[in-house]
């Protein structure tokens, strides 16, 4: 027998010790062990007990067989091989049972669990549903409604919660294996034979179709949660092994979709993307007390983050007045928190009694271990903190900025320690959104770059090294894929379409909308920024600068491609932009033309990956997966994609290269392709190769 499943025969009852690290994944040899288990137990126990060693039991399928050939016994057969056994089997959970973890313990008769174990169903997290019979057993003890809810969204249920809902029968306090041979023992003493849940009811039908729209709607292209939907409602209408053969065919078909290679790189990289090789044995230094210079939005946002994460902060800002101002952006982000149940009073009154100060002066950072610069985006201001933060803070503090353009090695200058200085760029808002991006000077010391990446591990940020440019990895491949947006703009289509055209590829927001967002005079003072070392030949549009100078920001101001409406969610066209487009076009002498909702997303597709390719090439970005997790995490980009790398390794570099050199018989200096993408279409590689270690 497998030694992925240990064989314990305690009195009458079989145990089933699942010993797998990290997480008891249902890989094939847990799968051959726990039918070799079962089989033995039958001929010699009364009753089987399933339970997982170390800090969980299964958390599901080893989902780095995905893709591989499928080994028997499959995961669907092994459930239902348990399901059928003529012994009472039982489960006793601990850690997470999740995805086929859960599909197990529902394939056995009996299921206790303790206090802080949590049950779910993750799968369309991984674009695919649940396959070994998730669909068609758990309906049959929750309701079709619930089942929906829980797999569409795939949260993880408490154990407290799963006992109310009926997945499990108790909850018990103790040592998880001990608490189940004493369960095992009073079913026995009862007399309880197996309970398969198959042979329960079909649950009743729902307004399956109602949900099905709905997931379509919620899923922004995303097709997993809605082909589930489809799924749990065959439990209705079909026997156990009917059902089970449909939820097969269903779960096949996504597990061969592009979509589920999209969610799965992201499931992988989301991990790796923090695991830099040249960090290995390089220890962080320590850091308990942070300072924070600015108290905007975004220094407030860092400071909530900091504080979150049991960190103590000094706010530093200009004066009194603006120092008070900045706590209270602070207090009321973490009043927010207090309302939506995420923070106690108690944490709260404890944060800014004891944790939180704002000050005006720097000399309050003499004992901070790592100081965060978040004032105002221009290298004079960050040049004086940065002589200020050298001659206050102490010696071996960490001294990083916040800048998303400027030119870190320039800010490290004005230090006399350069090897303590990086970019931390965060995004707003600060204490929501999960990117961090590490930027590394030239001198910047490895084990700064290590605390960058502890820091972002406390924060649960996903932490991305980037070397230093203009804009970094995100902002700088944004750049780029917004420049192609006002080019089509230029050309004939219209910002309306074209924010419909990226919704409707998967992203959240299209890039009108962001720019709306995030005000569009940041984008103008870029502009204003660059325009004297621009090249003659890059086509600019004006009419976003003519917005500006009228006055309109974007949503803080009420008007910008959209006008809003006081308390009113979005906002609709502004026919203002629309005129101000057409009066640039024919100063151009520009004769527009119609864009098919393909050709946009095409054309901004390929600029984004044609600008990554550059970022990696220029190794600005380490590696393709990098850039992939800054898109999904910063930027919106749809997680069924994987990231714009992935996205195009699944459609083909080979493609991607001849639309871009098609584009460049239009304008041969916006789309010059990238070396790298060359390379790769030479050598008949994938952006994915090269995570894997290979080059070209
Ligand atoms: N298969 C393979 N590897 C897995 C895995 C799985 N199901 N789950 C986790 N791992 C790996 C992680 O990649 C990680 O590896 P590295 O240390 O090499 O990076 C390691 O296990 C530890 O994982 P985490 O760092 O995520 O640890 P955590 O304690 O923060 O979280 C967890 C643990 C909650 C179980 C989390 O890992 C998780 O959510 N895992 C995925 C669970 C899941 O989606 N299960 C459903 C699988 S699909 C399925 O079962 C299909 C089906 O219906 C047949």
């Amino acid at each position: 027998m497998s030694n992925a499943i240990e064989y314990e025969l305690k009195g009458d009852i079989a145990v089933l010790r699942a010993n797998n690290p990290p997480v008891n994944a249902l890989g094939h040899a847990v799968r051959s062990g726990l039918i070799a288990g079962l089989e033995r137990a039958e001929s010699e126990a009364k009753a089987v007990l399933i339970v997982g060693a170390g800090r969980t039991y299964f958390a599901g399928a080893d989902i780095k067989e995905f893709g591989k050939p499928l080994l028997e016994p499959g995961l669907p057969g092994v459930c239902t091989r348990i399901e059928r056994s003529p012994l009472p089997v039982i489960s006793a959970i601990h850690g997470t049972a999740l995805g086929g973890g859960l599909e197990v313990a529902l394939g056995t008769h009996y299921r206790i669990a303790v206090p802080s174990a949590k049950v779910g169903l993750p799968e369309v997290h991984l674009g695919i549903l649940p396959g070994a019979g998730g669909t068609q057993r758990l309906p049959r003890l929750v309701g079709a409604d619930k089942a929906i809810e829980m797999i569409t969204s795939g949260r993880h249920v408490s154990a407290p919660e799963a006992l109310e809902l009926g997945i499990l029968d108790e909850v018990e306090e103790g040592e998880v294996e001990a608490i189940g041979l004493a369960y095992a023992q009073r079913i026995l003493d009862a007399g309880l034979g197996p309970r398969p849940v198959g042979q329960m009811p079909r649950p009743e039908v729902v307004d399956f179709d109602t949900a099905y729209e709905a997931a379509m709607k919620r899923g922004r292209g995303q097709i997993a949660p809605a082909t589930a939907i489809r799924s749990i409602e065959g439990a209705c209408h079909k026997g156990i092994d009917a059902g089970l053969e449909h939820e097969r065919n269903l779960f096949m078909a996504l597990l061969n979709s592009p979509q589920r290679e999209g969610m799965v790189h992201a499931f992988f990289n989301e991990r790796a993307v923090s695991k830099l090789p040249e960090l290995k044995g390089v220890a962080p230094r320590e850091v308990s007390a942070i300072g924070v210079i600015g108290g905007g939005t975004m220094g407030a946002g860092i400071a909530v983050a900091a504080l979150l994460s049991g960190l103590d902060v000094t706010m530093i800002e200009r004066d009194a007045d603006a120092a008070k101002a900045g706590a209270e952006r602070v207090s009321d982000i973490l009043q927010g928190s207090v309302k939506r149940g995420k923070l106690t009073n108690e944490k709260f009154d404890a944060i800014m009694a004891g944790r939180f100060r704002a000050s005006d002066s720097y000399e309050a950072l003499g004992d901070a271990d790592l100081v965060i610069e978040a004032a105002f985006e221009e290298m004079g201001v960050k040049k004086t903190i940065f002589a200020e933060l050298d001659r206050v803070c102490k010696k071996g503090a960490v001294l990083a900025s916040n800048t998303s353009y400027l030119d870190v090695n320039e800010i490290a200058a004005s230090t006399s320690r350069r090897a303590d200085v990086l970019g931390l760029h965060f995004f707003s808002p600060a204490h929501v959104m999960k990117l961090l991006e590490i930027v590394v000077a030239a001198d910047t010391a490895p084990d700064v770059v290590a605390t960058g990446f502890a820091l972002g591990k406390m924060m649960r940020k996903i932490a991305v090294r980037s070397g230093v440019c203009d804009g970094f990895i995100g902002n700088r491949i944004l750049k780029t894929y917004r420049t192609c947006a006002d080019h089509m703009v230029l050309d004939g289509a219209s910002p309306f379409e074209i924010d419909t055209a990226m919704t409707a590829f998967g992203f959240a927001m299209g890039p009108f909308e962001v720019a709306d967002l995030a005000g569009l005079d940041i984008g103008w003072a870029t502009r204003k920024r660059l325009a004297p070392t621009r090249d003659a030949r890059e086509r600019v549009a004006t009419y976003a600068d003519k917005m500006c100078e009228a006055g309109h920001f974007g949503q803080k101001t009420g008007q910008g491609y959209y006008v809003y409406e006081k308390g009113k969610r979005g906002g609709t066209p502004d026919v203002n932009v629309t005129a101000l487009i057409e009066a640039e076009r024919r100063e151009l002498g520009i004769t527009p033309r119609a864009f098919s909702q393909d050709e946009i997303q095409r054309r901004y597709m390929c600029a984004m990956v044609n600008e990554a390719a550059k970022v990696v090439g220029e190794g600005i970005a380490r590696r393709p997966l990098d850039v992939d997790m800054v898109l999904l995490f910063g930027y919106g980009f749809p997680r069924h994609w994987g990231g714009p790398l992935k996205w195009a390794d699944l459609q083909g570099l080979d493609g991607i290269l001849a639309d871009i050199q098609s584009y460049a018989k239009e304008d041969d200096f916006f789309w010059q392709p990238a070396q790298l993408l060359e390379r790769l279409v030479a050598a008949g590689k994938t952006f994915d190769d090269l995570n894997k270690g290979d080059t070209v």
